[in-house]
């Protein structure tokens, strides 16, 4: 088995199993797993004063938006958020009224929502209604900015909480499957906005030379694909193509064949449970690859099998999270977001397969372009970004 021993300092590798057992060991002593680091105690602190106002008061706000969260996963399953686009101006009783839901804790919901800026509030009518870009964030749930399914995904990893606790303390894996299973429909959700706003009319054109080749009729692999939103959405603009999803989670794919016949697509976008490093078939013209290989314990199996799977003239279509080229560029709202999906989520699938490897999903540009070569792969490029994702085209 290759084990990456030049790829970076984010490549880390599973624990051996020496390690392992150290760890099982301590586990057996308790006094060995509460003892703490020394550390100061707060009174013997220097505190600046503006410098704490100004950090509870980020925290305090931060406190309000987790506590939110679960407000918004509320409102989402509920239809709160379908019914205030509908009612217009409503009083709480027409919000609830027409979302078929109880009074009071309707009532609250709003508030909640009216603090969080995720409605507005008329105090001189008692009236509340949402913005068109509240809408648009909100409620539409085929806008291109929905962004509201994001939250169903973050509630989803408090439902694992502990578990996660223990691998990080531990260094096992977390597999992708054995997560809520709310993790799977949020990204799905979440994700899906982004595609269609941008995989047909930015992504896909951006590739030289493959969008001919799509029209007229190619033979296209969507590896890791979950449940099937890309795939479908090649599938629908493409219909002369073949689209095959592959992922190793069998119950996404379940998910992504009932999702392609729901879509009138079946006949076109296939689904196969294989995984990135063995999934059948040859002369792809396309691989894709939808913010998954940083998932994976062994990326480079993954591109060399791309490579020995694709056409001689095939690209390979790699979305990853954006990121730049080292953790301080990182040190912003969107790296936010990705260290900790990465922390809650990558990294533990990625420590769950073989392989030894975990990119995590701020991966730089050279990290991914190192795998690609070692996967046999001689041209990588940046074909456009999103503020969320790189779009980066790779070829033999
Ligand atoms: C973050 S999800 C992305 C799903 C989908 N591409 C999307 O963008 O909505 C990562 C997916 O990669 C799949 N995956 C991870 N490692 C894999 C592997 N070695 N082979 C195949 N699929 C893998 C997971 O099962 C999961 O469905």
């Amino acid at each position: 088995m290759e084990r990456p021993a030049d790829a970076g300092s984010a490549v880390t590798r599973l624990p051996s199993p020496d390690m392992f057992a150290s760890q099982l060991a301590a586990d057996d002593d308790p006094t060995a797993r509460t003892q703490e680091q020394p550390m100061p105690a707060t009174d013997s602190l220097e505190l600046d004063e503006a410098r704490l106002g100004e950090f509870v008061h980020r925290f305090i706000t931060d406190l309000g938006a987790a506590h939110h969260a679960v407000t918004v996963v509320v409102g989402d399953r509920l239809g709160l958020y379908r019914a205030l686009a509908g009612t217009g101006p409503a009083t709480a009783a027409e919000v609830a009224d027409a979302a078929r839901c109880d009074e009071r804790y309707t009532t609250e919901w709003l508030n909640a929502q009216a603090a969080s800026g995720y409605c507005e509030f008329d105090p001189a009518t008692g009236r509340y209604h949402l913005t068109p870009e509240q809408i648009a964030c909100l409620a539409d749930e085929n806008s291109p900015v929905f962004l509201t399914a994001g939250m169903l995904l973050a509630a989803s990893l408090f439902k694992d909480e502990e578990r996660l606790t223990e691998a990080i303390r531990s260094g096992a894996g977390v597999g992708w499957g054995e997560h809520h299973h709310d993790l799977y429909v949020g990204v799905e959700r979440f994700f899906r906005a982004g595609y269609a706003a941008n995989l047909v009319s930015s992504w896909v054109p951006a590739l030289d030379g493959v969008e001919e080749k799509l029209r007229a009729g190619a033979l296209v692999a969507d590896v890791g694909c979950g449940h099937g939103a890309s795939t479908i959405l090649l599938a629908q603009a493409y219909p002369n193509s073949t689209i095959v999803g592959f992922d190793n989670h069998a119950p996404s794919i379940d998910a992504a064949r009932a999702a392609a016949r729901t879509a009138g697509v079946a006949d076109r976008a296939r689904f196969e449970v294989a995984s990135a490093q063995d999934f059948p078939g040859e002369e792809y013209a396309l691989v894709c690859v939808f913010d998954a290989l940083h998932d994976m314990g062994d990326p480079v199996g993954a591109a060399r099998h791309i490579r020995a799977s694709i056409a001689g003239d095939g690209t390979w279509l790699l979305v990853e999270p954006m990121a730049g080229d080292s953790v301080a560029a990182n040190l912003n709202p969107i790296g936010r977001l990705f260290y900790s999906a990465s922390t809650l989520v990558c990294t533990p699938a990625a420590r769950s397969q073989p392989g030894g490897w975990a990119l995590g999903a701020q991966a730089t540009d050279a990290q991914l372009r190192g795998v690609a070569e070692r996967g046999g792969f001689t041209r990588f490029r940046r074909a456009v970004d999103t503020p969320v994702n790189r779009i980066i085209e790779i070829r033999p």
